[in-house]
């Protein structure tokens, strides 16, 4: 069954609490927090103290999506929030085994993330060091921005290599081009405006719920 992470980006940052509530009472399998830090994407968004009330505030797993040139300078901050998953992009500069490695020991799942633009071979040498690898489907820094169609072929070919860990993707989610992403091989997809806006969102999660593969 697909795993739906509504992301707080596009929750009411004023009554993050109740909106988060909200998602978990719908049947939300994780929450997917995006951090931003206005370099490595032109948009500034939550930081390590909003994943450690969120630990405190819901039982459902943290799905923490680093969008940081650096996000080694705040990586042991972060996991002190006890976060479920921590994803950093492959675009980034710093090496990035001894970030898998700091996130892997602390006992959260590790993630990569590719923006649309990056091809799957930067994911390769590192699949079998990480537990998630993040397909974005719009350029990151902002919800509500259409899909980028080309990165289905994406994660179609990760599928294809039988990689084991979760195939993610970020951006422009919706219901109505929610089952051709998981007949690609999606099993977590995460959607902002999709949830948070939705009029009745333990509707739409069961909904949702119900999409399988074509060719199960
Ligand atoms: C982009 C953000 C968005 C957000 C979800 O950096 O990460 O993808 O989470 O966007 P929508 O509202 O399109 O689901
Ligand atoms: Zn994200």
């Amino acid at each position: 069954m697909i795993k739906l992470a509504p992301s707080i980006l596009a929750a009411d940052p004023l009554n993050l609490q109740s909106s988060v509530r909200r998602m978990e009472e719908a049947g939300c399998d994780w929450i997917h927090v995006d951090v931003m830090d206005a370099h490595f994407v032109p948009n500034l968004a939550y930081g390590p103290e909003v994943v450690r009330r969120l630990r405190q505030t819901t039982r459902l797993d943290l799905d923490v999506h680093l969008m940081m040139d650096h996000p080694e300078t705040l990586l042991d901050a972060f996991l002190e929030g006890k976060p479920s998953c921590v994803t950093v992009h492959a675009e980034i500069d710093p090496p990035l085994q001894p970030i898998l490695d700091k996130i892997r020991a602390s006992g959260a799942r590790a993630g990569l993330a590719l923006k649309p633009e990056t091809p799957l071979s930067a994911a390769l040498p590192w699949l079998d060091q990480t537990d998630l690898i993040l397909c974005m489907t719009v350029e990151p820094g902002f919800g509500g921005q259409p899909l980028d169609h080309h990165v289905l072929r994406k994660i179609r070919a990760l599928k294809e290599t039988g990689y084991a860990g979760e195939i993610e993707a970020d951006g422009g989610l919706r219901p109505d081009n929610l089952q051709e992403l998981i007949d690609c091989g999606l099993t977590v997809a995460v959607m902002g405006t999709a949830l948070f806006h939705a009029e009745n969102p333990a509707e739409e999660v069961a909904a949702l719920h119900r999409m399988v593969p074509a060719h199960e």
